[in-house]
């Protein structure tokens, strides 16, 4: 047997695209002509934002014909750095404020470049082979940092969305273990998910997807600390079981969206024990604490889950997508399980060929533990837990200030890094103050000063600040403040009705 003789042919045009061994000069070109793209534009941004509108750009866009190719790279970054990079939102900036989205470690970075270029799929060994390793031993320690014992697993998933929705769909199989097709219809509108009002989305979204009764998720009111009561969840448990309903999940938030607020992790643990019922918590903002020298503690009790979310995308400094749902027991992820002849044959359990697929809802799906791979082994966890101590102490100090501040309102102190307010001097109406804030929020967008986050909060516009930049100057915040006050002070002196509406000076 011959092995076949590599032709020295030249590439066709097209194939010159592809990367391989005739073309490794051209792809390490193309990749430092981005990156240098890249950090130009980063050294450069005066601010998180240009301020540009959907309608600026929207025609620049849309001019491109994406049939007529410019067959030069060079020519190809100049006009992507006009319709993406001179406009983009960057997170890397200290008046980033608004979203949970951080700036990213440059080790991670590194593994984004590397894994997109091997291009490994993580479905099944054959695909990966490394990588597979990679990944368990990453989920392995990650379950480890949790305490969730020695017959935890999970999976990398694309987001908290998915990692919710994943988790809510082996507690669902859980709580219909053993029925038959006939009693899964009867039983599958009876189910409920507990979680609080603070709660993310994802909840909702994830109990439609299910084929869940539209009612299905129960939402626990919180008091002004956002926190979800023990007391109330048991109370919960107990009237849906006295109407024939069953709970199927408890959602716990570690790390609520809003107010970065976890709720008593411990005290709803032990319900569901009692009860019996299926615990998630949902800690795709709060996993940072897994790594924090100072903070751990705010986590106890999340060992007892029977089910985990964490997002590496948002404490762990990663860039987007990297995300995992763990569980406490490894057998629960066979709900996700589906064997395939052409892929992840049954016989490869017996043969003990580890296939990821077997565990996640993606099929082909992308190696994203590689870069936390790259940051633990060059960084190392504490630095990461450094990075988000420092972004809650700065959330801490911003909180002190504009409490300190007579032109805010501020809600509930973080546990995490973010800050709700809204600019209300004494004597401004409510409904005034509503569109103040909400006008102060586009202003500064627009300003491309800062750009911070809203939201609503028992039936008023508040304002967000998240803060996931160790960059964050407590100046910064005062600045920002000052910025907001002044875009609010001035809208509610031009659309104050009455003076009755407005007993405050400007600012
Ligand atoms: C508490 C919480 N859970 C889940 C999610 C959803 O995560 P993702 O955006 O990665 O899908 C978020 C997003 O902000 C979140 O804050």
């Amino acid at each position: 047997m011959t092995l076949p003789v590599h032709t020295a042919t030249p590439p066709t045009p097209a194939r010159a695209h592809l990367l391989h061994d005739g073309t490794v000069d051209d792809y390490r070109a193309a990749v430092t002509a981005g990156a240098d793209r890249v950090a130009r534009r980063v050294a450069e941004a005066a601010g998180p934002f240009t301020g540009v509108r959907p309608e600026q750009l929207a025609p620049l866009v849309d001019a491109i014909d994406l049939d007529r190719p410019l067959r030069d790279t060079t020519a190809a970054l100049d006009e992507l750095d006009e319709v993406y990079l001179r406009d983009a939102v960057w997170f890397h900036h200290p008046r980033y404020l608004a979203h949970l989205n951080c700036p990213v470690v440059i080790p991670a970075l590194l593994g984004e470049a590397v894994l997109s270029a091997v291009n490994s799929s993580m479905d099944t060994w054959d695909q990966s082979a490394g990588g597979t390793l990679i990944e368990r031993r990453l989920i392995d320690w990650t379950a480890a940092r949790i305490g969730l014992g020695p017959a935890a697993d999970g999976v990398f998933t694309s987001g908290g969305t998915q990692s919710n929705l994943h988790a809510l769909l082996l507690a669902r199989e859980e709580a219909l273990a053993g029925a038959n097709p006939t009693d899964r219809r009867i039983l599958l509108p009876q189910l409920r998910i507990i979680t609080s009002a603070a709660g993310h989305f994802s909840v909702q979204k994830a109990a439609k997807l299910l084929g869940l009764a539209p009612d299905a998720v129960v939402v626990v009111q919180t008091g002004p600390d956002r926190q979800m009561r023990a007391g109330a969840v048991r109370h919960e448990i107990s009237r849906c079981r006295r109407v024939g309903l069953t709970v199927l999940a408890v959602v716990a938030t570690a790390g609520t969206t809003d107010f970065g607020t976890i709720d008593p992790l411990d005290e709803i643990a032990e319900v569901c024990a009692t009860s019996g019922v299926w615990l998630h918590v949902d800690a795709a903002y709060g996993c940072g604490l897994l790594v924090s020298p100072t903070r751990r503690h705010l986590l106890d009790g999340i060992e007892r889950a029977d089910s985990v979310t964490v997002d590496y995308h948002k404490s762990f400094f990663q860039p987007v997508s990297s995300s995992a749902v763990l569980v406490r027991d490894r057998r629960t992820l066979r709900h996700a399980t589906w064997h395939a002849d052409y892929l992840n044959p049954a016989r490869m359990v017996a043969e003990r060929i580890p296939n990821q697929v077997d565990k996640s809802l993606q099929t082909t799906r992308r190696f994203d533990a590689l870069k936390l791979w790259l940051t633990l082994r060059v960084m190392g966890p504490d630095a990461i837990g450094e990075l988000f101590d420092e972004v809650c102490d700065r959330a801490a100090q911003a909180w002190q200030l504009a409490s300190a501040d007579p032109r805010f309102e501020v809600l509930t102190r973080s546990a995490l890094s973010t800050v709700v307010f809204r600019w209300r001097p004494a004597g401004t109406a409510a409904d005034l103050a509503d569109a103040a804030n909400l006008h102060a929020r586009s202003a500064l967008a627009a300003s491309g000063l800062a750009v911070v986050a809203g939201t609503r909060v028992d039936g008023r516009q508040y304002l967000k600040f998240t803060v996931l930049n160790p960059a964050t100057s407590t100046d910064d915040v005062a600045y920002v403040l000052d910025l907001i006050a002044e875009h609010a002070g001035r809208y509610a002196h031009t659309h104050a009705v009455s003076t009755a509406d407005l007993t405050c000076p400007v600012g």
